[in-house]
Parts: structure tokens; C-alpha cells; sequence
């Protein structure tokens, strides 16, 4: 495939999505945050009162959002369906659910499609747990993002503050790591840097370091 490609992955609250927006207006590429998708079949699943163990099931609501739902991101907004659910979509609990239901094989096969059907000219850029490994192993730059649990569990924290929600910083920690863990133990395409990833610990760098950080040695060649 010859449309570039650049995909950023690494664990919950490493700052994936401000990165791979970032550099996304940089270069004028497209955007897909993957998580949103597990987030909204999660969603969708607590909605209809679904348990979330039922595979079957949790997999036919993966299946409408890949296939069937009409479905608009237009940045902090995500349409499903005609109703914006992008504040839903960003909660903790919607979080922990997408977590589960994406060990589900079936689950990750039905959202795999529309995942590809990002990589469109000029370009995209896109982040998650398995976009280097799985849905992009042919991208042209693999990154794999990490920082420390504290930072990471402060941004979080930030984050949630400034958006109204209420939080507390040793549950988020709590929370990451239990996430982590679930997402780095599942059997199917679990979260672990592609052979060929660069690995970038952003701890100690702003966002602009990191964006450049990114672009130089895309420039050089890794
Ligand atoms: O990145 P975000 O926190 O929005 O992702 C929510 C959950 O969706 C993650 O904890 C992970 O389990 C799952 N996910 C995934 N593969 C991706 C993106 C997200 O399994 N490519």
C-alpha cells in the first residue's frame, strides 16, 4: 500500500491521541483513534444492558458498529447514529468496559475493516494498542509510546478534572493498571511494540517535543 501510514501505540493515558492528533494537523493526514471504536461498541453494549461476558452478543454490536451505524468523527464529536456521544464515550467506566470486550476475538475481527478503511491520501495517522502489529503492519513509521504510571495517572486526572468529571487520583491508578495488564495479557493481539516499532518514553517532554521528536526521525529514518 503507498498511502503513508504512521501509527502510534502504547498503554492507557500515554498520551497516544494527543501525539497522533497532533501530528496528524502537521502533516494533513487523517486521524483514527481506534479506541473509540471498542469504546463505542462498548457503549452500545452497556446501553442495551448486554453483559459484557456474552460474546456473542457483545460481537453482533461490534459487527453494526463496523458494518451498519452510520458513524462521523469530527474531533471532540463522535455521531452515532445522529446523536453525539463523544462525551460518553470518554468515561472511565466506557473505558474498563472496552478493555473487556476487546479480548473478544470476534470483536476485534468485526472492527477490523473499518480500521483500514482510515488509510486514505494523504495520509493517516492512527492510535491504539495494535495498529503496528495487526491493522498496520506495513506502516511506514511504528511508534510505541510509553510513560511512567504517575505521569500517566496525572494527565488522566487533568484531564478528567477539566472536563467536569469528577476524579481520584489512586483509582485512575488502579484503574490504568488493571487496564494495562488486561490489555498486555489478552490472547489476541495483545498490546507489545511491533518488532520494527520505535520505541518514545514522553514522560519528561511536552507535546510540541514529542510531535517533533516524531517527525525528525521520520525525516532521518529511524
Ligand atoms: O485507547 P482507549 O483508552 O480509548 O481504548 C479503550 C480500550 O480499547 C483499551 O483499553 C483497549 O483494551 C482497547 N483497544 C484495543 N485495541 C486498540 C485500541 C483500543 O484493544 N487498537
Amino acid at each position: 500500500d503507498l498511502i503513508p501510514v504512521i501509527t502510534i501505540d502504547g498503554p492507557t493515558a500515554s498520551g497516544k491521541g494527543t501525539l497522533a492528533s497532533s501530528l496528524a494537523t502537521r502533516l494533513g493526514y487523517r486521524f483514527l483513534d481506534s479506541g473509540s471504536l471498542y469504546r463505542i461498541a462498548a457503549l452500545l453494549a452497556m446501553e442495551a444492558g448486554v453483559d459484557l461476558d456474552d460474546g456473542r452478543q457483545v460481537e453482533m454490536l461490534a459487527r453494526r458498529v463496523g458494518h451498519s451505524i452510520p458513524l462521523h468523527f469530527d474531533g471532540e464529536h463522535v455521531w452515532l447514529d445522529g446523536r453525539d456521544v463523544g462525551a460518553d464515550l470518554r468515561r472511565e467506566e466506557v473505558g474498563q468496559a472496552a478493555s473487556r470486550i476487546s479480548a473478544n476475538p470476534g470483536v476485534r475481527q468485526a472492527l477490523l475493516d473499518l480500521q483500514k478503511a482510515f488509510r486514505a491520501l494523504p495520509g493517516l495517522v492512527a492510535d491504539g494498542r495494535d495498529m503496528g502489529t495487526v491493522v498496520f503492519p506495513d506502516a511506514s513509521l511504528k511508534v510505541f509510546l510509553t510513560a511512567s504510571v504517575a505521569q500517566r495517572a496525572e494527565r488522566r486526572y487533568k484531564q478528567l478534572i477539566s472536563k467536569g468529571f469528577s476524579a481520584n487520583l489512586k483509582e485512575i491508578c488502579a484503574d490504568l493498571e488493571a487496564r494495562d495488564l488486561r490489555d498486555r495479557t489478552r490472547a489476541v493481539a495483545p498490546l507489545k511494540p511491533a518488532a520494527d516499532a520505535r520505541s518514545l518514553d514522553n514522560s519528561a517532554l511536552s507535546i510540541d517535543e514529542s510531535v517533533d521528536t516524531v517527525l525528525n526521525s521520520w525525516v532521518e529514518g529511524w
